[in-house]
This record gives structure tokens, sequence and C-alpha cells, in this order.
């Protein structure tokens, strides 16, 4: 088992055999992504009491439910024999199984079951629905299977950095794309990670920031990375009780272990969330939140296709070579690729010590 030296300046990337691991990759899907925060999509959230729609989280079958204002998240398999209780967003008051006609409330609670007359000990606690826990971050809903760390936790850095002391969002369904990518997860998300590249990858998003003021900062289960505005390009106004009021930050990029990433500009917010969908393949969903429709396509904030272009081209890249005999491991640069090193430590130790995983995991330390 590989593992990562805490010490940036001596440590050496993962072996390239990691990114096509079968073993470790059925490991992370089945132990580790079930205990992570994953975002909604956005297009799944039940709009109207009595709304009922499936969506899956870490790969595990949901229905998302509303009652008036309160929106659960609920297993989307019957308790009698596992069948898909929803296959397509549709209102009703309670959720009934296609299968034998079992029905539950839309809490999730058991409510009839045809035919189980004489059952002793029925209905148990285990005949209702799992309920798993929501949360939010502005206008983006999360959900977490059995949830390793605490939401609070996790989006404190997020949370302190947060631009807006107000804003109102709305999702544009243009933005709801997904690609296909030929590379591990762990090279989408180690590319995102570091600034290094932006000078040879992207000269566009070069233009608009401010030469030698990138800022990584490492958190439990989590990077923040910082761009500052050149002179002449847009930069939020960011309130008065916010830590960097008076600098010109152009952009803010949080990352959540494992897979999500999340991008403040001054239009809005662009998710980028990871789907592992084998040892050597992903997809990456995209949604998008406006809050300033003027100020879209300016700044750091623009060209977002073109940017996610030249960075899938260089995944593809990585992705050719990393399988070379000839590549054994690589090094960090102990100035910028300290958000690389933060995620490789993570991803090692939840691979080696899941029952450790993530609290405390990737510490500063
Ligand atoms: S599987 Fe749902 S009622 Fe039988
Ligand atoms: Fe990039």
């Amino acid at each position: 088992m590989w593992t990562i030296d805490t010490d940036i300046t001596r440590a050496e990337t993962p072996p390239g055999s990691a990114y096509s691991d079968a073993v470790a990759h059925a490991h992370f899907v089945r132990e580790v992504m079930p205990t992570t925060w994953q975002p909604v999509p956005g297009a799944h959230l039940p709009e109207i009491s009595g709304g009922q729609r499936p969506t899956r989280v870490a790969g595990v079958p949901l229905v998302l439910t509303r009652e008036g204002d309160t929106t659960r998240a609920l297993s989307n398999v019957c308790t009698h024999r596992g069948a898909i209780l929803v296959d397509s967003p549709c209102v009703g008051r309670s959720i009934r199984c296609p299968y034998h006609g079992r029905t539950f409330r839309l809490d999730g609670r058991f409510r009839r079951m045809p035919h189980f007359e004489g059952a002793k000990d029925f209905p148990r606690p285990q005949d209702s629905l799992a309920a798993v826990p929501l949360e939010h971050l502005g206008p983006l809903t999360f959900a977490s299977i059995r949830p390793a760390a605490s939401f609070a936790e996790l989006t404190a850095p997020a949370r302190r950095l947060w631009p807006w002391a107000e804003a109102s969002f709305t999702r544009d369904p243009d933005g709801d794309v997904t690609w296909t990518c030929s590379a591990s997860w762990a090279q989408y998300v180690e590319n995102y990670l570091e600034g290094l590249h932006i000078p040879f990858v992207h000269p566009g998003l070069h233009a608009a920031l401010e030469p030698g003021a990138y800022e990584t900062t490492q958190h439990p289960g989590c990077v923040v990375q910082l761009g500052e505005a050149r002179t002449d390009e847009l930069a939020f106004s960011l309130p008065a009780s916010h830590p960097h009021h008076g600098r010109r930050i152009a952009a803010i990029y949080l990352w959540f272990f494992p897979t999500t990433m999340v991008n403040l500009y001054p239009w809005g917010i662009s998710l980028n969330q990871v789907v592992p969908t084998g040892p050597t393949s992903c997809s990456i969903r995209y949604e998008t939140w406006v809050c300033a429709p003027e100020l879209r396509g300016r700044g750091a904030g623009a060209g977002l296709d073109k940017v996610e272009e030249e960075d899938q081209a260089v995944i593809d890249r990585v992705a050719r070579g990393i399988g070379s005999p000839l590549y054994t491991r690589g090094r960090y640069s102990p100035s910028h690729e300290q958000g690389v090193h933060h995620f490789h430590r993570m991803w090692s130790a939840s691979l080696a010590k899941p029952e450790d995983w993530p609290m405390g995991l990737g510490r500063a330390d």
C-alpha cells in the first residue's frame, strides 16, 4: 500500500498503479464514498408539496420527498423485498411500491402492507424507509449516506469565505451538463487542486488572474484556492465582515473530499461533481447557479467551457501517460502543490485505514 509523506518537501506522489487499481477502487466506492457529503442534483429537488423525485447519492438510490417546506432524502428501496420504489418524478400523499403495494408516508414511516395480517412483530422500525441527512451550502443541497464528518465542520472554511452577505440564486438549466472522462476520478481532482498549470494550460484565465497572488489553504476534508484579479479585471465586492475585505478576489475555488468542487465567481456558482464510474473512468456533472447575470462572461469566471476543455485535454494526457512502466512516482512543488499533497494524503489514508476516515484526516499538521 502506498503512503504519502507528511512533509511535502520530501513527499512522493502516488505510484502510477494507484490510478488503475481495481481492488482499491471498489473499496473506495463501497466504503469511502457513502461516508462523504455529496451534492444532490438541483434538478432532482421536488418543487411542490407531495413531490417525489428519484436520485442517487454516492451510487445509493434515494427518493427526495417534499411535505410543505420540508424536503427529505429517503431510501428508494422497498423494505419488503428490495424493489426500487420511485422511477420518475411524481406527486402523491404517500409512496407506494409497485411490486406488492407496500406504502410509506412522505417522511418514510411505514404505512400499510396488504396481506401481512398474522406477521408477528410487524411493522418493525426497519420496515420504514431509512432517511439520510440533507444540508445546505448557499443554494446547494448536500446529502450523505452515513456521514463520517459533520457538514458544519467540513464547510466551516467555505462559510468563513462565503463572498455574499445576501444573494438570491437561480439555477441555470443550460448549465446541467455531464462529461464522461477516460481518466481516474483522482486525476480530475488533482488537476483541479493546483494553479501551477494555469500559465501553461489556460492562457485566458491566466490573463484575468494576478500572477503570484494565487493562494491555497488546507482544512479538514477541504482545500480552498483563491485567485486575485488583475487590476482591470472583475473582482468580488466583499462585505466588510469578510476576512479578505479590501482584497480583489476574482474566484474562490472550494474542494471537498473527495469529488466535489464548488467554484465561486462574482456572477454566481459553478459546481463540478466527479462521479467515479470505474478505476480509469469517471463522469463530471456540472451545475450553474447565478446571482448576478450581468457579470457573467467577465473575469476569472468567464469562458468556463474553454477552461474546462483545456483541463480535459491535460487530464487525458496524464491518463495516457501514468500507466507507463517507466513512470514511478513524482514529487510536489512545495509552493504550488500543497492542495494536491493534502488530497493525496487523504486519499491514501482513506484506503489504508477506512475506520479512521475522515475525522482528523488531512488536518494541517
Ligand atoms: S418489494 Fe415492495 S411491496 Fe414487495
Ligand atoms: Fe485547470
